[in-house]
């Protein structure tokens, strides 16, 4: 495949400062993954930054899926409780690379929880284009903020984004919202929600399909590493061989106890076996051919072959990989992408308030509305 080298990351254009930042963040990055992922934590152990999925275990998703049903619950007949939670702060959303749901969802988030936002899209009118680098603009965003939530293409951006909070004087949490090829830990959470939910909390024993651009689609690494923490896991990947899953996730997962299969073939044999059926685009911005093997699409037949009880999800963007005439079948319990895009939301209302502190409020105040029956079922 005719890969393209992700665009890396801008150092400003004068050698005498970039030399001196680079080698900073080369020491950095020499730590330990253990040393990495305590320095994402607070003093209590808890997850401050989010930059990797990796990082996450079943008490932390459990509480996260726990805040996140709580806060939408409450927000059916209390917005206002929400909305003072962090009421003031600010979202810096900088993302350097397309997004409408992850971004959207961000933005709705944090004024859900009455939080101002910043949203930086167009980074064609930021001071890099003025030879700022990338370290000094990230440091200044920081500033006028409570939490970033930052998009890159570069494979590094997860750890850059660390290392910039925690050279500075003013460390505020960093969520990376999708760095890479491999790194989603946001949508990772979403759709580990929307199985979680799914299944009522039973995913040990699943059965899970991922489908389309195994290699580089970066939703695909995280969900995978996240459901190795769960027992009995089976996961097939379904794509040629040019977009199969890579020696380090599948290696990762494996170790973790998930039994890996490859299928370069067809969707067909694996579609009866999954309970989770989990579709990705083919990443074309990396290189090579957008076009969707026809053997790997999910069509109306697929519908009729799947398990009993098995949903079908998507990350989206979709292009055409799933039958269109699925989107109008409404109701249908095994159509499951539309509702994840919305549960994107409510985590992401879990993940900020977890980040910034108000999460037990949110459990807390739902536990009193249970009491006094103001819960919906
Ligand atoms: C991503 O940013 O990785 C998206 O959520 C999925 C995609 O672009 O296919």
């Amino acid at each position: 495949m005719n890969d393209k080298k992700a665009p890396g990351i801008y150092w400003g254009e004068y050698e005498s400062v970039s030399n001196v930042d680079k080698a900073h963040f080369e020491a950095f990055k020499r730590q330990s993954p253990a040393d990495i992922e305590k320095a994402c934590r607070d003093e209590n152990g808890r997850l401050r930054h989010i930059i990797n999925a990796e990082h996450f275990d079943l008490e932390f998703l459990t509480t996260i899926c726990e805040t996140a049903k709580a806060a939408r619950r409450i927000d059916d007949g209390n917005r206002e409780f929400l909305g003072k939670l962090l009421r003031g702060r600010g979202s810096i959303n900088l993302f350097k690379q397309p997004s409408s749901r992850t971004w959207a969802s961000f933005s709705r988030a944090a004024g859900i929880l009455g939080m101002q936002t910043v949203d930086i899209k167009d980074v064609s009118t930021s001071s890099e284009v003025k030879g700022e680098s990338e370290k000094d603009s990230l440091r200044t965003l920081s500033s006028y903020g409570d939490a970033l939530v930052c998009r890159h293409p570069s494979d590094e951006y997860d750890l850059f984004g660390l290392w910039v909070q925690k050279s500075s004087g003013r460390e505020i949490p960093f969520i990376n919202a999708g760095s890479g090829t491999k790194r989603h830990p946001t949508q990772g959470i979403l759709d580990y929600y929307t199985i979680n939910e799914s299944f009522k909390g039973n995913i040990d024993g699943k059965v899970v399909a991922f489908v389309g651009d195994c290699l580089r689609g970066r939703t695909v690494h995280s969900l995978a590493k996240i459901l190795a923490l769960h027992k009995n896991i089976t996961a097939y990947f379904v794509a040629p061989e040019g977009l199969q899953i890579d020696k380090e996730t599948e290696e990762y997962i494996d170790t973790r106890g998930v039994m890996v299969h490859k299928e370069t073939n067809s969707l067909r044999r694996v579609m009866p076996l999954a309970d989770v059926v989990y579709m990705t685009r083919v990443q074309s911005e990396h290189g090579g051919s957008g076009d969707y093997n026809e053997n790997f699409k999910f069509t109306m037949d697929s519908l009729d072959s799947m398990r009993e009880g098995a949903i079908l999800m998507h990350p989206g963007p979709k292009r055409d990989e799933i039958a269109p005439e699925i989107d109008y079948l409404k109701g249908d319990q095994r159509v499951m992408y539309w509702r994840q895009q919305r549960n994107g939301m409510w985590t992401r209302v879990a993940l900020l308030a977890h980040v910034l502190g108000v999460d037990d409020k949110i459990r807390e105040a739902y536990k009193e509305y249970a009491k006094i029956g103001l819960d919906r079922k």
